[in-house]
């Protein structure tokens, strides 16, 4: 069970935008841990319900739903950053990564029987250590004796610029205004809701990324992980 001992995780908390892929997939790579994208596993929920016309309020359909849902991540494609993610044996492109289905798995991720699922897939994933697992709970819920714990912040408007910059790279119109709401919005669900809400865990390190660049955070973490060995 999580939290009996100290276990080599990292875990990396924080607001949508703030930079946790980059960083955590850089500091997994520089570390050789696993990298566990869990915001890519209640996008993967979201999907799959949208898919299948279930409607999340149903518990009942979304019972049925979970009880058959079948979640593999894969390391990403050469060249590519985003985790593969299969659901059913079938791999989800980038509607997983649109930020309407950001905004509906952060509608799901706030129903206890999705929580529930995918905390107890979190764990088993981890049980061996060695991961560094990026989201909004790792380090207070699903793994509570993670050895190094991280919160990573900026303001929403460098969020929503972060965002657009990225999915403008990807070749994709924004409008950045609406990112910008869609961001305060998706906050405020992840950081109010009753089970698991967004916050720093009271041992984890905050690190404002606002004016830091991506290599700079993952200095920080890593002088930290080597200032506390495990
Ligand atoms: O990190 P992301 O943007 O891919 O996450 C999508 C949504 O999933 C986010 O708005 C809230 C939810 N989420 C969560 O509730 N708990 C996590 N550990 C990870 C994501």
């Amino acid at each position: 069970m999580a939290g009996d001992k100290t276990q080599q995780i990292v875990t990396i908390d924080g607001p949508s935008g703030g930079g946790k892929s980059t960083v955590s997939r850089a500091l997994a790579a520089k570390l050789h841990f696993t990298y566990l994208d869990t915001g890519a596993m209640y996008r993967a929920v979201a999907f799959c319900c949208q898919q299948k016309g279930v409607d999340p309020a149903d518990d009942i359909r979304l019972g049925a739903l979970l009880a058959t849902f079948r979640l593999e991540l894969l390391p990403p494609d050469p060249g590519e950053d985003d985790v593969r993610v299969l659901i059913n044996g079938q791999e989800v492109g980038s509607q997983l990564r649109t930020p309407e289905m950001g905004m509906l798995a952060s509608r799901v991720s706030a129903l206890p029987l999705v929580r529930q699922a995918l905390t107890r897939l979190q764990r088993e994933i981890g049980a061996n250590g060695r991961i560094v697992a990026e989201g909004r709970d790792t380090g207070t819920v699903v793994f509570p004796g993670a050895a190094w714990k991280f919160f990573l912040d900026a303001s929403p408007e460098v969020r929503a610029r972060r965002r657009a910059i990225q999915l403008r790279s990807k070749g994709e119109q924004v409008d950045e205004q609406q990112l910008l709401s869609q961001i305060i919005q998706r906050d405020r669900n992840d950081r109010e809701r009753s089970i698991a809400p967004l916050k720093a865990a009271a041992e984890a390190l905050t690190i404002d990324s606002t004016g830091l660049s991506a290599e700079e955070v993952v200095g920080l973490m890593c002088d930290r992980i080597l200032a506390t060995p495990c």
